[in-house]
């Protein structure tokens, strides 16, 4: 790149930025490189990632081992078709995935990211009936509940703004209470009182309804939607795109509830936040359903970078970071977030503050609630100007750092939180 190249103006002409309304006047701040917990502007400004980049760099940024893995790899092997071909990295990935996963789970099908991985379960979940020759076609998902943005997850996901211009094209599902205030385990035996036969699967975000406003739900209530479904013989869905590799404590948010799921989906800290990756995990018994001699019973899903090498080494280094001290370093968060949750609920203005791992959350109560709250833009340009990302869901606040968060990092943060609510 030649130093006249001027980044602003090339993405001002040129670029469509994700969620992002280019009629209003925020300008994007150029990053020129990233390490550990912090992104460094062009003008060399640091900023702690409180958000982890959209929730998926795990480590830190540039983390020596992971860019060291992904360097090698590159090398050797970058990309092969995944159909008809295997490779060293994504076998390994799979039988290591399966080690630390749920009991029960068995089969990895790799995919781009956390939308495909949600994709690839719900589309395992109705073929796995069909192929058994049962017509069950009806998804349960809950209300607030998010999985992405493609159509067949923009349909398990609640309803809303982001969906609303596509809702005539999106899929019937049939919608449970956010288990954070309803008895979502009632509504699923009435459901399946009178519709159980064509119950397919349900779909949850384990504990944690993420976008949907960081709503952190009971795992007795997990616990017991496994109970119900296994009863009748219904599949369940754990979206763990964003709770997964350790968000919550434990490496999967469905072992606060010791639950195994049918199928797992996960994403986002796959690779520790360095480069794109789905897998959907599936216990024997949906992969027996569709192994045959009859063609027609194939999964007919794939992506062009299916199981991508690099993305497997990247992951298999990410992993071997997941050690035991990660998980200190996860409960040193944990207990920061928790200082942090009594010392923020005091002040005025301030509900609900909650904490689940890593992850730290609580409501501003100032105007207009909901996802377009003038709140949440207001804090997140209030906390890039003190070197800090946040960026609200509305007036939901949060804090999910990357591990290798410092508590100086942390304090930052929740001081800029503290500051903002108080300057109201
Ligand atoms: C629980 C959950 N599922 C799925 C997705 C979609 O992942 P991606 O943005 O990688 O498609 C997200 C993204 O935030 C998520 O939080």
């Amino acid at each position: 790149m030649t130093s006249t190249f001027d980044v602003r103006v090339a993405d001002k002409n040129f670029v469509w930025h994700p969620y992002t309304q280019h009629g209003l006047p925020d300008v994007p701040i150029a990053i020129a490189s990233a390490d550990g917990a912090h992104l460094v502007d062009t003008s060399g400004r640091r900023i702690f990632d409180a958000i982890s980049s959209w929730w998926v760099t795990l480590h830190g940024h540039a983390q020596p081992q992971i860019a060291d893995a992904i360097a090698q790899q590159a090398r050797t092997l970058e990309q092969v078709i995944f159909a008809g071909f295997t490779h060293e990295p994504g076998a390994r990935l799979a039988a290591e995935l399966i080690a630390r996963a749920p009991a029960g789970l068995q089969r990895v099908f790799f995919s781009d990211d956390g939308s495909t991985a949600v994709e690839v379960a719900v589309k395992i979940a109705l073929q796995y009936w069909q192929n058994r020759g049962e017509d069950r076609r009806l998804i349960a998902a809950l209300e607030n509940a998010y999985h992405g943005d493609t159509f067949g997850a923009m349909s398990v996901s609640d309803r809303g703004l982001f969906t609303d211009p596509f809702a005539t094209k999106l899929f019937e599902v049939a919608r449970l209470p956010d288990p954070v205030h309803g008895d979502v385990v009632g509504a699923l035996e009435q459901l399946i009182a009178t519709r159980g036969n064509e119950l397919a699967a349900v779909i949850v975000e384990p504990l944690l309804l993420g976008a949907g406003g960081m709503r952190m739900w009971p795992a007795p209530v997990l616990a017991a939607l496994r109970d119900v479904t296994s009863a009748h013989g219904i599949l369940l869905i754990a979206d763990e795109v964003l709770t997964g590799f350790g968000r919550t404590g434990p490496m999967f948010a469905c072992e606060h509830a010791n639950v195994s799921p049918d199928l797992m989906c996960l994403s986002k800290g796959l690779t520790g936040g360095f480069v794109p990756l789905g897998a959907t995990l599936a216990t024997e018994e949906l992969f027996a359903e569709f192994r045959s001699d009859d063609r027609t019973r194939t999964l007919f899903h794939g992506h062009s970078f299916t199981a991508n090498p690099i993305a497997c080494a990247a992951s298999l280094a990410s992993l071997a970071l997941l050690d035991d001290s990660c998980v200190a370093r996860r409960s040193a968060i944990e207990r920061e977030h928790r200082g942090a949750a009594a010392r923020l609920s005091a002040l005025p203005g301030v509900a609900n503050a909650r904490v689940l791992g890593t992850v730290l959350a609580l409501e501003i109560e100032a105007g207009r609630s909901g996802y377009l709250s003038e709140v949440g833009a207001a804090l997140r340009r209030y906390a890039l100007d003190r070197g800090v990302l946040l960026r609200p869901l509305g007036n939901t606040v949060y804090v999910l750092p990357p591990y290798c968060a410092t508590s100086t990092d942390l304090a930052c943060a929740y001081d800029v939180i503290a500051d903002f609510v108080e300057a109201q």
